[in-house]
């Protein structure tokens, strides 16, 4: 039997809820496919933060790396200041274990769930490749006479060739796998940001010109991106942008999808210890009560799957979502669903 050691930190507020649904349809699934999971739960989060001063140990940064995934519940704790979890733990996570690539797709599985007029499943589809590891969250710049009215504040995008290539390779290779238009689109700011994005958009017509001449390459820039996905959804296949706007545009493009109820994501180290998560954040007021949503957390259980090479568990738990989507759920909004956070993991782990 195949077995994967798993990593699972639920962390703050209702994280280990939706975890907690999320591995009970992994459980469904694996054993549908004769496969086997071994969990191995790390305790890290704004609560252990509180209570021992620690914020993520090197020694559990150095356990993670053995490790091919880690599923991740939420980070966020409404009695830390904002910034100390999430730069101590999710990013640095993420630059540490170089997880260079954040993978969101946007996929619409119900009609009655997009606040767009008109707009179907099959207008909605399509993966944005967000760049994780450099742009203007590397914490690069400072403050010069802080306090004082001549305070400067300065935060600096750092974009390498290395980091981009890197970034743009996963992006043509992605769209080539996923065999759907064959477009990937750069979203950017060439206009403004002429040194940053100058370097991509060069970086980007001459890989794909060279090493992935099948793929038809299109540029927008982020504010026009922003208007089009309200505009015309259906126009994107792949998307490939740098981290901020990355950052910016998943979530308008969970809010397409049907909220931060459904959207998922992935931290992918291609050689890596990857790093699934929903997108959404801990949702503190809503801890204890059983009315989050956890399919969010429970399509990046999928993305795990299809990521550890076992597609075919990734489907049976992408089918069975849709499913529960399109015939049981009243919303994906918390508390609104028609049942109960681990009614809803119930759910989807009996229809796979
Ligand atoms: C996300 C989040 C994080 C980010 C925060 C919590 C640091 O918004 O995963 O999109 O900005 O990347
Ligand atoms: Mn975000």
């Amino acid at each position: 039997m195949k077995t994967y050691d798993i990593a699972v930190i639920g962390g703050d507020g209702t994280g280990p809820e939706v975890i907690r649904e999320a591995v009970k349809v992994l459980d469904a699934a694996t054993k549908k496919f004769n496969l086997k999971l071994n969990y191995t739960h790390y305790d890290i989060g704004g609560a252990r933060y509180l209570k021992t001063g620690e914020v993520l140990p090197d020694s559990v940064i150095a356990e993670l790396r053995k490790f091919p995934a880690i599923l991740l519940g939420a980070i966020g704790h409404p009695d830390v200041k904002p910034g100390i979890l999430e730069k101590g733990i999710l990013l640095r996570l993420r630059f540490e274990l170089e997880q260079c690539i954040n993978l969101r797709p946007v996929k619409l599985y119900d009609e009655r769930f997009c606040p767009l007029k008109d707009k179907k499943p099959e207008h909605i589809d399509f993966v944005v490749v967000r760049e994780n590891n450099e742009g203007l969250y590397t914490g690069a710049g400072g403050f010069v006479f802080k306090g004082t009215p001549n305070e400067i504040a300065v935060q600096e995008s750092v974009n390498t060739r290395r980091g981009v290539e890197r970034c743009l390779r996963f992006a043509f290779e992605f769209c080539r796998k996923r065999d759907r238009d064959k477009k990937l689109m750069l979203c950017g700011k060439t206009n403004v940001l002429t040194y940053a994005f100058d370097l991509w958009e060069r970086a980007f017509h001459e890989i794909g010109q060279k090493e992935f001449p099948e793929i038809k390459r299109d540029y927008a820039h982020v504010d026009a991106t922003c208007m089009w996905f309200v505009k015309n959804p259906e126009w994107f296949d792949v998307i490939v942008t740098d981290n901020m706007f990355g950052d910016i545009i998943t979530d308008l493009g969970a809010m397409i999808q049907g909220g931060m109820g459904i959207a998922a994501g992935g931290n992918i180290n291609p050689q890596g210890t990857s790093m699934f998560e929903p997108i959404g954040g801990s949702a503190p007021k809503y801890t204890g009560q059983g009315v989050i949503n956890p399919l969010a957390a429970i399509c990046a259980g999928q993305m795990m799957l299809d990521f550890l090479g076992e597609p075919k568990a990734a489907q049976a738990i992408e089918t069975a979502v849709i499913k529960i989507v399109r015939d049981r759920i009243k919303s994906l909004a918390a508390g609104k669903m028609g049942y109960s956070t681990s009614q809803v993991g119930d759910l989807v782990a009996a229809a796979v």
